[in-house]
């Protein structure tokens, strides 16, 4: 127990009980075929519950969990998509097999061969090996996708287990590359051969509103009501100071629970970093002013560390219209061209960007905000 900046799962998560019951509930339903795609911005725990999730089914025999997240890979190719996405599969089922072969970290020809000693039929796997080792030639995106989550059903009928294949940040596969990106074919593909598995149920997640919508939201999108959507929002009070109350050594007023909430939004990362800081000072009841003392020096320097890196990744335009936006403290796209010196459809073209990245959502009036409150501060530090 304690402040974490990796994703919370068993004592470490707080709240969220009634998610948590729902999907674990559905998931285990052998009726339902229907995965769950979480929305929600980024730091405010989707992995948390998603990783809390197959926690509290990892006991259970009929179940396998497969966990991947599209932000893990490097190169984002899709020869690294697959290998990785195997890999994980694999070791995923070695858990079915019996306990003398549960060794920690093997690598996928040892599951390979473990898993032909034990009786599992591993053809379709063969079959994604020649395809993988083709030399000098784009590879068949369909057929491999196809084939890997035919791996995962038909290890699942071997197991006799349905296995819930988690795909985190779903929409980054778009810009996963086979000589060129993907792009939205593979959403669609991804859509059909999921349409026929009757042992996998697929769960996703996405941080960008706008990819999300594109992928499973909107009506023209591929997965349109093929999932049970949760939005996943940050913590109300009372769950901010049911995280502050458990973690902390001190006891904390609920002023300053109040002011906690306020500063952060209620979003968890932002909480655990707050917590973590207040943990070190040395006073046996937390007051409203430390908390805001302890967060001016979060706002220098832990979240100066993450933020700055990604404004810098930023584009000229782009960095120029979210000054302009905390500057000015506007949100009109009229207001921000005249602000900025540029034409309307210049600048709405780099808002564009800026959705796409998740850093700014348009509001249904032809408003835009800045996504992050928290990162709204720290603009708001430097530039105002
Ligand atoms: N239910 C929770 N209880 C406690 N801490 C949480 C919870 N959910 C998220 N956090 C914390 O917030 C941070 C971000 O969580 P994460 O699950 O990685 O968010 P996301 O996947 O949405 O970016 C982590 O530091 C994590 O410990
Ligand atoms: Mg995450």
């Amino acid at each position: 127990m304690g402040f974490t900046l990796k994703p919370a799962v068993k004592e470490n998560f707080i709240n969220r009980e009634d998610l948590l019951k729902e999907m674990v509930t559905t998931l285990t339903d052998e009726s339902i075929d229907m995965g769950f795609a979480l929305i929600g911005s980024r730091r405010v725990g989707k992995t948390s519950i998603l990783l809390e999730v197959a926690n509290r089914l990892k006991d259970n025999e009929n179940i396998v969990v497969v966990y991947f997240s599209v932000w893990n890979l490097v190169e984002s190719t899709l020869k690294e998509f697959s290998d990785q996405l195997i890999q994980t599969i694999l070791t995923a089922f070695k858990n079915k097999l019996p306990t003398k072969y549960k060794i920690k970290g093997l690598l996928k020809d040892k599951i390979k061969e473990i898993l032909r000693e034990a009786g599992f039929s591993i053809k379709i796997l063969d079959e994604i090996e020649i395809e993988l080792s083709r030399k000098n030639k784009v590879l068949d995106a369909n057929i491999l996708l196809e084939k890997i989550f035919g791996l995962t059903e038909e290890l699942s009928k071997e197991a006799r287990v349905r296995t819930i294949l988690i795909l985190e940040e779903f929409p980054a596969l778009v810009d996963v590359t086979n000589g060129k990106k993907l792009g939205e074919g593979v959403i669609r593909k991804i859509r059909t051969v999921n349409e026929r598995l009757e042992h996998t149920i697929l769960c996703v997640s996405g941080s960008i509103r706008k990819t999300m919508e594109m992928a499973v939201l909107s009506p023209s999108s591929a997965f349109y009501r093929q999932f049970i959507i949760k939005m996943i929002e940050p913590f109300d009070k009372t769950t901010t100071g049911e995280l502050l109350v458990t973690n902390l050594r001190q006891k904390i007023e609920p002023q300053a629970v109040e002011v906690a909430h306020s500063l952060t939004s209620g979003i968890p990362f932002y909480l655990q970093l707050l917590g973590r800081q207040l943990q070190g000072v040395a006073t046996e009841v937390i007051e409203p002013e430390t908390v805001k003392a302890v967060f001016e020096d979060i706002l220098e320097e832990e979240v100066t560390i993450i933020f700055e890196e990604e404004f810098y990744r930023l584009s000229d335009k782009e960095r120029a219209a979210l000054r302009v936006m905390v500057e000015y403290e506007v949100g009109k796209l009229n207001d921000i061209s005249k602000n900025l010196g540029e034409g309307v459809n210049v600048v709405s073209k780099y808002l564009e960007y800026l959705i796409t990245k998740g850093l700014i959502q348009k509001e249904t009036r032809g408003i835009y905000q800045i996504a992050d409150p928290v990162f709204e501060q720290w603009l708001k530090k430097r530039f105002r």
